[in-house]
């Protein structure tokens, strides 16, 4: 069962985001991208297995995500600290990530995203809710200084169709 799939995956997650994932989406027209993310949840909503992160409006990867039905996170397991910050510091608005940093796409089990080939632990994740933070009540200061200068997140909450190691 995925829930429990990802419940085993939790803990490797949740520690792999403090140096960042590959967040890699393919929209409706075969446009492929990858970036790293490193704010992300997982859990369990409306009786699924959800993942969750945040795409800020800046990113080109949030122009093929409004287009796309879904997305995948690959979390590294060993060494690929160069790939993520390369992938976390340029634009697939101006280059082939893919190229770049020698990545391969791996075809999805479920999603028409691909994943990134040689890592730990891989979500494919069907998007169910997109919400904008701009419309959101930020209750702490904590959170308001993360966004002087860019703009608010979008968070994406994805189904967890499928969860699996490397
Ligand atoms: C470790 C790390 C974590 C990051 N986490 C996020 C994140 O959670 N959300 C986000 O919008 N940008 C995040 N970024 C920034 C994007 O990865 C970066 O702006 C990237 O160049 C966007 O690529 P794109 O324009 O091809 O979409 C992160 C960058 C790094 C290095």
């Amino acid at each position: 069962m995925v829930l429990d799939q990802l419940a085993e995956c939790a803990g490797d997650i949740i520690r792999q985001l403090q140096r960042g994932a590959f967040l890699t989406v393919r929209d409706a027209d075969g446009r492929l991208n990858v970036m790293t993310v490193g704010w992300a949840y997982v859990g369990l909503i409306w009786r699924m297995p959800m993942a969750m992160m945040l795409v800020r409006p800046e990113r080109h990867t949030y122009m093929l995500l409004e287009d796309a039905e879904d997305f995948t996170l690959s979390f590294p397991s060993g060494n690929m600290k160069d790939e993520l910050m390369g992938c976390g510091s340029t634009s697939g608005r101006d280059v082939n990530k893919f190229e770049r940093f020698h990545l391969e796409a791996v075809e999805g089990r479920a999603t028409h995203s691909p994943v990134i080939g040689g890592c730990g632990t891989y979500l494919e994740c069907r998007i169910t809710v997109k919400e904008d933070l701009g419309c959101a009540k930020l209750l702490t200061d904590e959170i308001d200084h993360w966004y002087e200068g860019e703009g608010k997140h979008i968070l994406y909450h994805g189904k967890v169709v499928e969860c699996y190691k490397g």
